[in-house]
């Protein structure tokens, strides 16, 4: 038997100073639907995210609570373990940089660097920003109302004198630029690459890498006065994951380089400048891809605490519903670009894609063949071009989604299959089947027949972004649980004339406000 490929993706390691909200659960979910795609696709594949627990700010934010800092992080930790579970995320593991098996994997990638001389003692002064953990450059910083300095992203910065330990970062402009060359589609989207490229065209200077005035971090080995700077204990948790500093061992063989490193755009420079640097430092080799996405606004406007528009996964889960949370995020949006959530956007998602679109098509076809073919599926006539015609739609989907979701087009995957659900309905409303109950009833099995193998596959399809509306659709026209692979798309798995139906019942509810329930 060959071995199965190997498959591995990350979501960012999410900071414990703040609970989960929509923009976290988004980057989660893309991967979680990348996974399961290509789990189902026939890939081994490792998902994994977690929580980023180091480093100043949440040292602050533990302190500000009257907790002990590790206490403070299993708290939050623990929710957006919760939240994996309500968003069902299929990840395989969960990281917390709190962990043993991460301080060692952070002290023997610090000991690669050091003793490649690509790291080396010297005093840092200058602008550092606890809310972003970045320093900055006197020329990026602009003017608060009151005067004060302010990083880029609005955040306060204070002045930094201390020793530090620098990494070599400037060494390695060359090196990033013919990755970005060679292999033009590390960074995605495009737009993304080209802002990392001239970041580094820019020139690079050398890169502070510890702190000595605060002790939540993983010691640096050989001088525990210095903490190891947050990104780089941060960035670290994909090899730690991966079993390094094991570099022999099964795990990290099979699964090193990561395949995607998904990120927000906020921190693409991270992802796509230091950590390869980093990495080709210490002779590890780069990730594959970064894949930088949008972000999301809230009616029209920026997400933050301040403004108090923060939205809340768990609460939209619950008024929504899971899968159709997860539909409309993945849908509503050019992956990659940035999105907004309205209230309006997600009922009419709701509404017109799953109820009436898919949801109609399912339960106007199970239902007449439940009421006019004794329940089960009908023997078919002889194809007519229609028929042919839109058999060949549902068989062909396969390979066009297979195709985008490569390029992590999710919304476009999407896309192509609900033009399939649409040209179905199309399909179903010309050839009228109940106005052939007596004139032609062989006719009529053979149209709901074909509606039902388009269900089907339709079926198969979503569940790496709907699991639990695929299984209960799949459900209704009893396929077997193991017969629910993309093996079982096309003609392999068409549906047997004769098997029995469940009664059927809406999969897709429509969305109807309380008050005009
Ligand atoms: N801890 C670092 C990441 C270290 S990775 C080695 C961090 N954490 S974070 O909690 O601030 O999470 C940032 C990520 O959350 C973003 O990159 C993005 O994936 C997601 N989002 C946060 N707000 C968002 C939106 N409003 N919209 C979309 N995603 C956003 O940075």
């Amino acid at each position: 038997m060959t071995a199965k490929k190997a498959f591995y993706i990350t979501t960012p390691i999410y900071y414990v100073n703040d609970i989960p909200h929509i923009g976290h659960a988004y980057t989660t979910l893309a991967c979680d639907v990348m996974a399961r795609f290509k789990r189902m696709d026939g890939f081994d594949v490792m998902f994994l995210t977690g929580t980023d627990e180091h480093g100043q700010k949440v040292e602050k934010s533990a302190a500000a609570k009257g907790k002990d800092p590790l206490e403070f992080c299993d708290e939050v930790s623990m929710r957006f373990r919760e939240l994996a579970k309500v968003m069902n995320f299929s990840n395989d593991d969960f990281i917390r940089t709190t962990e043993e098996r991460h301080k060692i994997a952070c002290q023997a990638l610090w000991r690669k660097l050091e003793d490649s001389g690509n790291i080396y003692l010297d005093k840092y002064s200058g602008w550092y920003s606890v809310r972003d953990e970045a320093y900055y450059a006197e020329n990026e910083l602009t003017q608060g109302k009151g005067g004060e300095k302010l990083a880029p992203t609005g955040a306060p910065v204070e002045w930094v004198e201390e020793e530090s330990y620098f990494f070599k970062l400037s060494a390695w402009e060359d090196k990033l630029l013919e990755w970005y060359e060679k292999l033009p589609e590390t960074v995605l989207p495009k737009s993304r690459k080209n802002e990392v490229k001239s970041f580094v065209e820019g020139g690079l200077r050398d890169l502070s890498v510890s702190r000595t005035s605060f002790s939540w971090g993983v010691p640096v080995p050989g001088n525990d006065k210095h903490i190891m700077y947050v990104w780089i204990d941060a960035l670290t948790n994909y090899l730690t994951a991966a079993g390094y500093p094991d570099v022999d061992c099964e795990k990290f063989q099979k699964f090193w380089p990561a395949d995607i490193h998904m990120v927000g755009k906020d921190i693409v420079r991270f992802h796509g400048v230091y950590w390869p640097a980093f990495l080709m430092a210490a002779g590890i080799e780069p990730p594959k891809r970064v894949f930088a996405h949008g972000w999301w606004t809230n009616e029209g406007q920026k997400i933050s605490k301040s403004l108090g528009n923060v939205i809340d996964p768990f609460e939209i889960v619950e008024e929504f519903g899971l899968d159709q949370v997860r539909y409309f995020l993945m849908r509503e949006v050019p992956f990659g670009n940035d999105g907004d959530f309205s209230h309006t956007a997600m009922i009419n998602r709701i509404n017109s894609d799953l109820a009436n679109d898919l949801g109609n098509l399912a339960q106007r076809s199970l239902s007449m063949i439940f009421k006019n073919c004794n329940g089960q599926i009908p023997e078919t006539g002889v194809f007519t071009p229609e028929d042919e015609k839109i058999l060949a739609q549902v068989d062909g989907l396969l390979s066009q989604v297979r195709e985008l979701m490569d390029r992590q087009s999710i919304n476009k995957s999407l896309e192509v299959i609900w033009k399939v659900v649409s040209d179905c309905n199309v399909y179903f409303a010309g050839q009228a089947p109940w106005a052939l109950k007596t004139t032609d009833p062989q006719r009529m099995g053979t149209v709901l027949y074909i509606t039902a193998e388009v269900v089907r596959q339709i079926g198969i399809l979503i569940s790496f972004i709907m699991p639990e509306s695929s299984a209960k659709l799949l459900d209704q026209i009893n396929i077997a649980t193991d017969q629910r692979g993309f093996s079982q798309l096309g003609t392999p798995g068409r549906l047997v004339s004769g098997t029995v139906l469940d009664k059927p019942e809406g999969v897709f509810p429509r969305y109807i406000k309380a008050d005009d329930k």
